[in-house]
């Protein structure tokens, strides 16, 4: 007679986490005023109580998580503010500012460098360039990619390499729907990527095959619900949990989905990742 042994081996790598210091900062004075992206309807507007409740939820899944999360007060007169990757980009302990592309948010940049500073952040540097931080730079364990086309200035990649000692891969945003890099890619960990090609032009979707060929692709239908707005620790993967192909994508590599409901705040444009702000030591 036959035996047939069970493979002890595990079909998917073991994914490791690994904790995270994120700033994030309240919705309370959310609303849409303006419309700076094809997103944002102010006619249609949004409720502020509604989007306090799905933020509430999305930090509560951080901290469930393991993860730290520091707080920035929100400013009235400022209804984006909640998107909190825009403040700034921090990297190895030193902080590349924000200058906002549109004036309705042109204070947050200074806003956010001053809590760094007080935070303790020494190496701040006030750029020279339009950039709108985590929304346009995502780092990697040996670069950051950076986007451009719609808010990020091609200048500001430059200068963030110059002040983080990180190499910077530009990538060109080609769909007004995914106007920053952070709406249409976001790190698996510090190696790989998830991505929705029909965001990128076609050079920049060559650089993105050469870098991650084994990269997970997602379809449009995840993109068109902000699904590549996502924040993954290594293992956990916080996500919109309308994008169900990307959700099974995920589970399938053996990474751990955690479906969250920001549907209020995408009225503005922004999903989970635009809401946190990595502290990176
Ligand atoms: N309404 C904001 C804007 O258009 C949304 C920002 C979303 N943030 C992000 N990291 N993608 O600027």
């Amino acid at each position: 007679m036959t035996v047939s042994i069970e493979p002890s081996v595990p079909l998917q790598p073991e994914r490791t986490a690994l904790r995270r210091r994120y700033l994030m900062c309240r919705p309370d004075h959310f609303a849409v005023t303006y419309a700076i992206n094809p997103w944002m309807d102010p006619a249609a507007g949004a409720d502020t109580a509604r989007a306090v409740a799905q933020w509430e939820a999305l930090r509560a899944a951080y901290l469930e998580l393991g993860h730290t999360v520091e707080l920035i007060d929100p400013l009235p007169g400022l209804p984006d503010m909640v998107f909190a990757a825009n403040g700034a980009l921090v990297v190895g302990g030193r902080v590349y500012g924000a200058s906002f592309t549109h004036p309705e948010r042109a204070a947050e940049g200074p806003a956010y460098s001053a809590w760094l500073a007080a935070a303790g952040f020494a190496d701040v540097l006030a750029p020279s360039h339009t950039n709108e931080g985590e929304g346009d730079f995502l780092t990697m364990d040996r670069l950051i990619l950076a986007g451009t086309g719609f808010r990020t200035d091609l200048a500001a990649h430059q200068e963030a390499q110059e002040h983080l000692g990180r190499p910077v891969v530009t990538l060109r945003l080609v769909d007004p729907r995914f106007y920053h890099l952070d709406t249409a890619l976001f790190p698996l960990d510090g190696e790989n990527v998830a991505y929705y090609p029909g965001a990128f032009s076609s050079g920049s979707r060559a650089v993105l095959e050469r870098l991650f060929p084994d990269a997970l692709l997602a379809s449009e239908a995840d993109a068109a619900v902000l699904g590549l707005n996502a924040v993954s620790d290594g293992r956990n993967v916080v996500v919109n949990a309308e994008a169900s192909g990307l959700i099974a994508a995920l589970e399938e590599r053996g990474y751990r989905p955690v479906p969250v409901d920001l549907s209020e705040l995408r009225k503005a444009g922004g999903g989970p990742k635009c809401c946190t702000l990595e502290l990176r030591a």
